[in-house]
């Protein structure tokens, strides 16, 4: 099943992965005398077990996050790691979250015996903190605010001007004190870590796509409204989904524009044309004409 290896060979590592229910997926993508490369998929909890050939072995993690064993040391691991294990020493890997993709060159070749020897146990995990309900936590005590915003928004024009000082001095006590504050600790700390993660398992569009459920929410709303009764109500709650649309939507663009435009052009050429294509109505279906080579 070893593939002899003659030909040059560019892929990407986590299209080329075949993951497997029993045990772990194992891909040999080539082998010569001299090595063996082997793209390892591991679906979440997985695990290749600890063990110790005669093998020196490099391993480059492409995607997801995990636990290494190299040498007598467990690391924490994560899509752009490398890991470096010289012939004699423990290796093994376990995926922890979801998927996990490595490519694991070892040199020389394994023969027959090399993966016989006796595989051990990982050790068991230590307790850690729930830093994701802390944060959950925290955004439940500052949601009920949104809504004082709302209705000092609503009474604006209406209320005396005493009355009006009171209440907006409260509003901004809450933004001032509590929710400027809670922005700039998510700069210093969630967001880096956040980033971390996410430069291993993606899904960095997907705030912008709740952006967009949002503001389909807000349009279906806002025609119903347009169809309904115009009542004093009813024309206070459309003026409150039009600044709030035009809140939404500025950051919303705002966000594409700074951060996802200039990413387009570090696409590939084809990538690019395709993309032009179908945004400029072309023919994206076609596919060959663009091959790079
Ligand atoms: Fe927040
Ligand atoms: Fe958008």
């Amino acid at each position: 099943m070893a593939i002899r290896q003659s030909e040059p060979l560019v892929g990407r590592a986590a299209e080329l992965a075949e993951f497997s229910t029993e045990e772990f997926g194992r891909r040999v993508l080539a082998e010569t005398d001299r090595f063996r490369v082997v793209i390892a998929a591991l679906e979440d909890g997985q695990e290749i077990p600890r063990h110790a050939p005669p093998l020196d072995m490099v391993m480059t993690i492409v995607e997801g996050i995990g636990q290494v064993m190299a040498g007598d040391q467990v690391h924490a691991v994560r899509a752009g790691d490398v890991v470096i294990v010289p012939a004699g020493q423990t290796r093994g890997l376990r995926a922890i979250g979801g998927r996990l993709v490595t490519v694991n060159v070892v040199s020389p070749p394994p023969g027959p015996g090399d993966h016989a020897g006796s595989a051990t146990a990982w050790p068991v995990d230590e307790e850690v903190p729930d830093v994701g309900a802390l944060i959950l936590e925290e955004h439940a005590g500052l949601f009920p605010h949104l809504d004082h915003l709302g209705s000092l928004a609503s009474d604006a024009t209406t209320l005396g001007e005493g009355e009006l000082r009171t209440r907006l001095r409260e509003v901004l006590a809450f933004l001032r004190d509590d929710l400027l504050p809670h922005a700039r600790e998510e700069e210093v700390s969630v967001y880096p870590a956040a980033e971390k993660v996410l430069r291993a398992v993606g899904g960095a569009t997907r705030t912008m796509s709740i952006d967009h459920r949002f503001v389909g929410q807000m349009v279906g709303e806002l025609s119903a409204l347009g169809e309904g009764l115009l009542s004093s109500a009813n024309k206070e709650r459309i003026r409150r989904l039009l600044y709030g649309l035009q809140a939404v939507l500025q950051v919303h663009f705002t966000k594409e524009n700074e951060v996802y435009v200039p990413l387009l052009n570090r696409l590939s050429p084809s990538e690019r044309h395709q993309l032009h294509d179908r945004l400029s109505g072309g023919d994206g279906g076609d596919q060959n004409h663009h091959k790079e080579s």
